[in-house]
């Protein structure tokens, strides 16, 4: 189980103080894929990094496993990362210097797992790149980069996924085959899954929804409920009137083709 409790996240820029998250509370089950939609800048990349444990929150819990993340020891916090997780950034983050293969090996090696190399051969053909592992990463496309990255992300098995936009630099076809692999791990491990994405056929496949804007969670679909957060909404287009907020019609028929689609 994924538990986010009241999380906001504040950082003081040269002109004021930024809200980027504000009160975000959410449970996800073991075995659950989750979507996290919203418009650019509305905080998903952010939100990603708190439940992983990589960034920390201003105020607010994470709890995974019966563990609140946060007030283990950043070393502990590591190890529970280790262990249990996988994440795919957005911005890739491959190490350079190192292959295609030595990349995807990284935390296999970290376990010191002694079928490191052949398992990463295989999670690389599975993406498509047995013809690129020996491939420096300046030498990848950006989807070919994006591929190692869920690559890496996939080899060791984890328990929890957070992938963002694990489809945002690759063709339809490619992507349908990441998707296709994402789930399949989600079925057959039970892996829980969190997806930030723009990518409506890969969100309606999830079994839930969160759309942010401006921080705030302002609709959640859990099942086939989609419940509207009003309230975020309103307050969402006072603080900020510059900002061109969909119309709760036009947010609604989009979250009702993502359920219908
Ligand atoms: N360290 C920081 N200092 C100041 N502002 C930040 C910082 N990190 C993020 N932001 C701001 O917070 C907002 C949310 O950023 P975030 O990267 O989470 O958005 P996002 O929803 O992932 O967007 P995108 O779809 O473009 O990836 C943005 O407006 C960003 O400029
Ligand atoms: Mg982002």
């Amino acid at each position: 189980m994924l538990t986010a409790i009241n999380l906001c996240k504040r950082v003081a820029t040269t002109e004021n103080e930024l809200e980027i998250l504000q009160d975000i509370s959410f449970e996800l089950e073991v075995g659950r894929s989750l979507a996290i939609l919203g418009e650019s800048g509305s905080g998903k990349t952010t939100l990603l990094g708190i439940l992983a444990g990589l960034d920390t929150p201003t105020s607010g819990q994470v709890v995974l496993n019966g563990k609140s993340i946060f007030e283990l020891s950043e070393e502990q916090r590591a190890q529970l990362r280790k262990e249990n997780l996988g994440f795919v950034f957005q911005s890739f983050q491959l190490i350079e210097g190192l292959t295609a293969l030595e990349n995807v090996m990284m935390p296999l090696e970290l376990k010191r797992d002694k079928k490191a190399r052949e398992k990463s051969m295989e999670i690389l053909s599975k993406v498509g790149l047995e013809k690129r592992m020996n491939h420096y990463t300046n030498q990848l496309s950006g989807g070919e980069q994006q591929r190692v990255a869920i690559a890496r992300a996939f080899v060791s098995e984890p328990r929890l996924l957070l992938a963002d936009e694990p489809t945002g630099n690759l063709d339809t076809e490619t992507g349908q085959k990441i998707i296709d692999l994402m789930f399949k791990l989600n079925s057959t491990l039970k892996t829980t899954l969190v997806l930030v994405t723009h990518d409506i056929h890969l969100a309606a496949k999830c079994d839930e929804a969160l759309m942010l804007s401006g921080g705030q969670i302002v609709e959640r679909r859990t099942g086939g409920d989609v419940v509207i957060d009003e309230q975020a909404r309103t307050e969402q287009s006072v603080d900020e009137p510059g900002v061109d907020i969909p119309s709760v019609k036009e947010r609604r028929s989009s979250v009702e083709g993502i359920i219908n689609d």
